[in-house]
C-alpha cells in the first residue's frame, strides 16, 4: 500500500509532541543518576538519549506506522525516504550530562527530500521553536524573525566544534580564531539546533559549523528560513542537510560570513 504523505501542520502537531515528551524526560532526568557511555572519544551517550529517543519514536509510530525514522541513536524502524522524520533526541548531550542548561529534543519531518516541518523543544526554559514549510517561525506561538544587524563587526555569532577535533584536518580552529577577531564576539553554546533557533529569533546574528549530521540541522534550517534568514554550506551553495557544513545568518551579514570563513 502506498505511503501516505501528510500536510506540514499534520507533522508539526506530531513534531511538538515529540520534542516534548522528550523535554519531560531530560527535566525528570536531570536530578536522576543515569549511565553515560562513549560512542568515541569526547563523544557521550547517556541513558536519557535512548529513553528520549524511545519516545519520540513511539509518539510518531503512533501516528504514522509505515513512516521512515532516521534517529541519531539508533535509526529507525524503517528507512523509507519518501515520508522520513528525522530526530535528535538530545542535542547538547555534552552540556546535558554535564548539567550546563544549553539542550533540546529536534524533529522534522522531511518528504522526497524536502523539510516540511520542524520543532525544537529547549526544556530548561521552556521554549518551543516551530516551523512549517511556508508558514512562517514561531516561539511559543509567537512569530519570530531573524536580527537586523548589517555588519559582522555587530554581530554575535556561534559556531561549534566536532568531536573529532584533534584528529579533522578541517577542525574549525582556525575559523574561529578569524571570526573572532572580525565579529563583535563568538559562542560556543554546544547545542547546533539551539544555535539555529537563536539565530532565527535574532538573539544571534549568525552561525557556522562544518560537521554536522541531518538531525542537526534539519529542524533548524527550516526555522531559519521561515524566520527570514539565509542557510548555505560554506561555498555559497544552498544548503542540504546531508552535507555537513552550514553557514545560518540574518542574511544581512551571510557574504561577510563566507569572506571570513574562506579565508582559513
Ligand atoms: C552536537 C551539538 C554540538 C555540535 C556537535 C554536535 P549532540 O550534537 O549539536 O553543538 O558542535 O557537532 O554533534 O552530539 O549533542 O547531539
Ligand atoms: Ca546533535
Ligand atoms: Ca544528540
Amino acid at each position: 500500500m502506498a505511503i501516505k504523505k501528510i500536510t506540514p501542520k499534520e507533522a508539526l502537531v506530531v513534531a511538538i509532541k515529540a520534542t516534548r515528551l522528550a523535554g519531560d524526560i531530560m527535566n525528570k532526568y536531570s536530578s536522576r543518576e543515569y549511565a553515560i557511555k562513549n560512542k568515541a572519544p569526547k563523544d557521550l551517550v547517556t541513558e536519557v538519549d535512548i529513553k528520549c529517543e524511545q519516545v519520540i519514536k513511539e509518539a510518531i509510530y503512533e501516528v504514522f506506522p509505515d513512516h521512515g525514522v532516521l534517529a541519531e541513536e539508533g535509526g529507525g524502524r524503517n528507512m523509507e525516504k519518501l515520508c522520513r522524520w528525522i530526530v535528535d533526541p538530545i542535542d547538547g548531550t555534552t552540556n546535558f550530562a554535564h548539567g550546563f542548561p544549553m539542550f533540546c529534543s529536534s524533529v522534522a519531518y522531511e518528504e522526497e527530500g524536502q523539510v516540511l516541518a520542524g520543532a525544537i523543544y529547549d526544556p530548561v526554559r521552556d521554549e518551543l521553536f516551530t516551523a512549517t514549510l511556508g508558514g512562517g517561525s514561531y516561539l511559543n506561538s509567537r512569530p519570530i524573525v531573524v536580527s537586523s544587524t548589517n555588519r559582522l563587526a555587530e554581530s554575535l555569532l556561534a559556531t561549534g566544534f566536532p568531536y573529532t577535533i584533534t584528529t579533522e584536518k578541517i577542525n574549525n580552529i582556525r575559523e574561529f580564531a578569524d571570526m573572532s577577531m572580525e565579529a563583535q564576539a563568538v559562542r560556543r553554546p554546544g547545542a547546533a539546533a539551539l544555535d539555529l533557533c537563536y539565530v532565527a529569533c535574532g538573539r544571534l546574528d549568525g552561525f557556522w559549523e562544518f560537521h554536522l549530521q541531518p538531525w542537526d540541522v534539519a529542524a533548524g534550517v527550516l526555522i531559519v528560513q521561515e524566520a527570514g534568514g539565509a542557510v548555505t554550506d560554506d561555498k555559497r551553495q544552498p544548503i542540504n542537510i546531508y552535507l555537513r557544513k552550514i553557514v545560518a545568518s540574518n542574511n544581512k551579514i551571510h557574504e561577510e560570513m563566507l569572506q571570513v570563513l574562506g579565508r582559513a
